[in-house]
């Protein structure tokens, strides 16, 4: 079974195609992105009309490109899978718009998939797949979620954000030091020269009990010293960047391991884009090596949005048999969808 995958809920338009044989792990046979990051950085953030039109423009060609490489034909699909949601109404329409016209075109079925499921099973796609059950931390630019994850559609909430998501006190904090959009790289970039310790910031929740986040608070602490520091910020920007990614990591980390010893499970699964960021991934690394946990992410290019992951997802879904695939070619997405609610 070959699946095509078809990601536009944001600033990246990503195509993948994926086989499915039997219930063996699903197999990558290529993929294509198209980040709109250079579009949108004159604008400090993304732009939404910008995002769906330049979807627009990059769906086709970079579908022709995955067949082409996989050595295939729309004909030989079996499957289109898109993103239904959360995201952008605009972006999201043009992804799903196109799957059901090829659908359509093709007589072939159509499968929506949940944006952050993708995420979620995306380290299948690593080198080295994790099995179920796990618990998992999911950090990208809107959601910031601890779950427990039993298998393909199993998932229960654990803990989750009440304010900003992870990426996004990493992508306020970087715009209040003038370091652009996306923040989270480039804030992270220039902590590895700055000294984790130079600033006192707030690490909210950390005691709190539960295994909820709360980021906004950090932001605001953010702003308040780089205008205390004035003058000084140019000097200090890198101490403040590191000082800030402690924070933001160590709150990860703590409610992470929590949410290990709480459920008794052995296996941490980490997606999302701030998965990306290197002093999280050496610090759990670190902490659940000594604890005798397995850790698992995405491939680094597979962290941040793109097609793979959903052609992944709807395989999976597929396989499970937890979702038929629909020639209802009639569609619509869900800018706001609770992973949980699946
Ligand atoms: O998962 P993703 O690509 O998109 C959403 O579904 O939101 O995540 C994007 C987020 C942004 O907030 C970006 O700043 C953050 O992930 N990010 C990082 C890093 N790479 C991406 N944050 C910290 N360190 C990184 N290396
Ligand atoms: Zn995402």
């Amino acid at each position: 079974m070959l699946v095509l995958g078809i990601e536009s809920s944001c600033d990246e338009t990503g195509i993948a195609l994926v086989r499915a044989d039997g219930a063996a792990l699903p197999m990558l046979l290529a993929h294509a992105l198209h980040s709109q990051i250079e579009m949108h950085q004159a604008y400090g953030g993304v732009v939404p009309e910008l995002a769906s039109r330049d979807h627009i423009r990059r769906v086709l060609p970079l579908t022709r490109q995955v067949l082409e490489e996989a050595a295939h034909t729309l004909q030989d699909v079996d499957v289109v899978a898109y993103t239904r949601g959360p995201g952008l109404a605009g972006a999201l329409l043009v992804g799903a718009g196109v799957a059901c016209a090829l659908g359509a075109a093709l007589g072939k079925p159509v499968l929506g998939v949940h944006h952050l499921e993708g995420h979620l099973l995306s380290p299948f796609l690593s080198a080295d797949p994790p099995e179920f059950p796990f618990v998992a931390l999911l950090v990208s630019g809107g959601h910031s979620q601890l779950m427990r994850v039993d298998g393909v559609g199993r998932y229960e909430m654990l803990g989750e954000t009440i304010d900003d998501a992870a990426g996004e006190a990493f992508d306020k904090s970087a715009k209040l030091m003038g370091l652009g959009y996306p923040g989270g790289p480039a804030l992270s970039r220039l902590a590895e020269q700055g000294d984790p310790a130079a600033f006192k910031l707030p690490r909210p929740l950390l005691h709190s009990g539960n295994l909820d986040f709360s980021f906004a608070g950090l932001k605001t602490a953010v702003m308040t010293q780089a205008k205390k520091l004035g003058d000084d910020l140019e000097a200090r920007k890198a101490d403040l960047a590191a000082s800030t990614q402690a924070a933001i990591v160590e709150v990860l980390l703590k409610k992470s391991m929590t949410a290990l010893q709480r459920t008794g499970l052995r296996r941490l699964v980490v997606a999302g884009g701030v998965g990306a960021n290197k002093s999280l991934r050496s610090q759990l690394n670190a902490v659940c090596a000594k604890a005798g946990i397995r850790v698992h992410y995405p491939e680094l290019h597979l962290c941040t949005d793109n097609g793979a992951m959903i052609a992944m997802a709807g395989a999976m879904r597929l396989q499970s048999g937890l979702q038929e695939p629909t020639r209802a070619y009639a569609f619509d997405v869900k800018p706001r969808w609770p992973l949980d609610s699946l």
